[in-house]
């Protein structure tokens, strides 16, 4: 089998790469390092049947051979990040997705595509199922992104429907571990870099909202066996385990033994007020559970951006 994955070089997508090598699959990165690095194809470029493009999916995509899978991946996730570029995101949610398509239906491929829980936008239902339909501000900042998946989803419908492409859309939810940037603006990284650093942990409004984190081997695993199941439609894939923000702070501040404080700055606008997977679709179509508390996943994350983060500055 053989795989093209865009935003290979990214967290999630350099995670999926090695995934996939270890399944005996080829596997083509594309990227064009707009927030991955060179550091997260570290491990991957001596793999054999690895190999890696430089390259913006949005202005055109093709890669030579046969191709078995197309996973879309590619795409600014960060809040940060997508607000410091947001043409460019949602140039990948549409252009790149649409390049993304057409290659897959080139090539006779299947066509995989990383959604968010963020279609659900400031969800009014709790916890959300695939069946919600979503609270979302269609010109608020964060438009740029929800509203690029929303429609980087329905074309995925659209080009099943019309050409008949396998498709598979998996919706994920906040998901954090070893390779986030240093500096991704997510608050596990961001709180871990503020923790290791003695410096104050900064909460956004008064930290009662929540959020549902999954750690990276769980979800990557939610993937495979999304695809290896016969579903078209979306697919919630995150840890249900729900925490307010404060909490979080305070588990960081203790998995990483810091003296760090906690201080309240403001939030940003449309910033969800609760997010909760229901995955009861995943469980009961693929099997899927996540299996990595919140504790441990943090202990992992700690240990790897200690030794990395520090390893980048010496
Ligand atoms: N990590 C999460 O919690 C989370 C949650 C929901 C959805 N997702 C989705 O998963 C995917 C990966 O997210 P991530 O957390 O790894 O983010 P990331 O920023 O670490 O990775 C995204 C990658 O895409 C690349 N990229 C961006 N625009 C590109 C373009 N036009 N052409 C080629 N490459 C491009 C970036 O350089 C980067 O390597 C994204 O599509 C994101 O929307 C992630």
């Amino acid at each position: 089998m053989r795989a093209v994955v865009t935003g290979g070089a990214g967290f999630l997508g350099s995670h999926l790469c090695a995934r996939l090598l270890d399944e005996g699959w080829q596997v083509v990165s594309v990227d064009s390092l707009l927030t991955g690095s060179d550091a997260n194809l570290e491990g991957l470029r001596d793999r054999p049947g690895f190999d890696a493009l430089h390259a913006d999916v949005s202005r055109g995509l093709s890669v030579g051979g046969e191709i078995d899978w197309v996973f879309h991946f590619a795409s600014p996730a960060s809040p940060p990040d997508y607000l410091r570029n947001p043409i460019a995101t949602l140039d990948v949610g549409s252009l790149g997705t649409r390049n993304a398509l057409e290659l897959a239906r080139a090539k006779g491929a299947g066509f995989y595509l990383a959604s968010t829980s963020e279609v659900y936008g400031d969800p009014q239902v709790h916890p959300q199922p695939e069946s919600y339909w979503g609270n979302v501000n269609p010109v608020g900042p964060r438009s740029v992104y929800d509203e690029a998946k929303r429609f980087a989803e329905a074309l995925t419908m659209g080009y099943h429907r019309e050409h008949g492409v396998p498709v598979r859309i998996v919706r994920i939810f906040n998901t954090y571990g070893p390779r986030m940037r240093r500096g991704d603006g997510r608050a596990v990284p961001t709180f871990i870099e503020q923790a290791l650093a003695g410096e104050p942990l900064t909460v956004h409004g008064d930290g009662s909202q929540t959020r549902s984190l999954c750690f990276v081997d769980d979800l990557i695993e939610g993937i495979w066996r999304l695809l290896n199941a016969p579903v078209t439609g979306p697919v919630n894939v995150g840890n249900p385990e729900e925490v307010t923000i404060r909490e979080l702070a305070e588990r960081i501040v203790a998995a990483t033994g810091s003296a760090s404080e906690l201080t309240f700055v403001d939030r940003p606008v449309d910033d969800p007020e609760q997010r909760c997977p229901d995955i009861s679709f995943a469980r009961s179509a693929t099997g899927w559970e996540p299996r990595v508390s919140l504790d441990e996943g943090l202990r992992h994350t700690v240990a790897w951006a200690a030794a990395a983060w520090a390893a980048a500055v010496g």
